[in-house]
């Protein structure tokens, strides 16, 4: 029997545990933590997830506001707004929802958010912390992962964790994580040879590659963890049935799309010893993880560990 990782169940725990951190900073700052979303254009999956995350925040008594500016805005005219957002005392936390528009320079934005206020953690300040072993401000997907992997006592030391999918986003800040846990890793991408074969050899499989189920039985070994951080909408009805069950094949007629993972759903509770499904695996980590980051951003900034409460 495969085990099912919860990630609901885990960020709820999350959440529960952020909670007499704000009601600390309240009491002693005189303020909740504040994060600042810039949502630039329309892109419709961008506004669902921003949602969620300011929803989120407002659930636990976190300010928040979200700038949108227009899809037209330019980088320097971005530049400009982060510098404000880094200048408000009152604004601890960060985030600029990617992808921008292909005008804006991603890299020079990124650049620009305050290291201490990046509660995305994609600075290539707090990527070098992340790199040479030092305390800072973590990606959101995958330092949930990792707690998604202790809070089920899942081990790491020692075993061989391969990470599919090179991203700043999520492949290279896991394969750190992991790494700082003392995990033998290996990062695999578009032009690794026999990716089967590496991946079959994994202890702690992750694939985040952003492809429909491409992760089968033949790339799993019996008993491996399987984290998917994949979320692709198939819509396709050949590709549905090879990934789908007859039972779950109905409701794909029936919406015409169904949310599949980058893992093969049959294939991995059928191998794995533990797996994150999609959805309801690794999604609710991430922005769990956002609000943790965002109290920590506060912490520091107001110089109040929560030891103090
Ligand atoms: N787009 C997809 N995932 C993320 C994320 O974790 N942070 C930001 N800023 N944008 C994203």
């Amino acid at each position: 029997m495969s085990q099912l990782l919860d990630g609901n169940a885990v960020r709820d725990q999350i959440k529960a545990e952020c909670r007499p951190r704000i009601e600390c900073l309240l009491a002693h700052a005189g303020r909740a933590p504040g994060l600042a979303v810039v949502l630039v254009g329309e892109n419709p999956a961008s506004q669902v997830y921003v949602r969620s995350k300011t929803k989120t925040a407002a659930e636990l008594g976190i300010y928040s506001e979200t700038i949108t500016p227009d899809a037209s805005i330019t980088t320097d005219e971005l530049l400009q707004q982060i510098q404000v957002l880094n200048s408000r005392p009152e604004i601890d936390a960060i985030l600029v929802q990617l992808p921008l528009p292909s005008h804006i320079a991603e890299q020079t934005i990124l650049l620009a958010v305050a290291p201490e206020k990046d509660v995305d953690g994609f600075h290539p300040y707090n990527m070098g912390l992340l790199a040479t072993g030092r305390p800072g401000l973590r990606p959101c997907t995958p330092a949930g992962i990792i707690q998604l992997l202790k809070r089920y006592q899942l081990p790491i030391s020692g075993r061989h964790a391969v990470v599919v999918g090179r991203s700043t986003i999520v492949g290279k800040p896991m394969a750190f994580l992991l790494l700082a846990e003392n995990a033998t890793v290996t990062i695999c991408h578009s032009r690794t040879r026999d990716l089967e074969d590496v991946c079959r050899q994994a202890d702690i499989l992750v694939a985040a590659i952003g492809r429909a189920a491409l992760i089968t039985g033949t790339y799993i070994k019996p008993g491996a963890v399987v984290v998917d951080v994949g979320m692709n909408q198939v819509t396709d009805p050949a590709e549905a049935e090879r990934i789908f069950r007859p039972d779950r094949l109905a409701a794909f007629a029936k919406r015409g799309s169904m949310l599949v993972g980058d893992v093969h759903p049959g294939d991995v509770e059928r191998l794995a010893s533990a797996y994150t499904p999609v959805p309801g695996g690794v999604g609710p980590l991430t922005i769990a993880m956002l609000m943790q980051n965002t109290i920590e951003a506060a912490e520091r900034r107001t110089g109040l560990p929560p030891s103090q409460c």
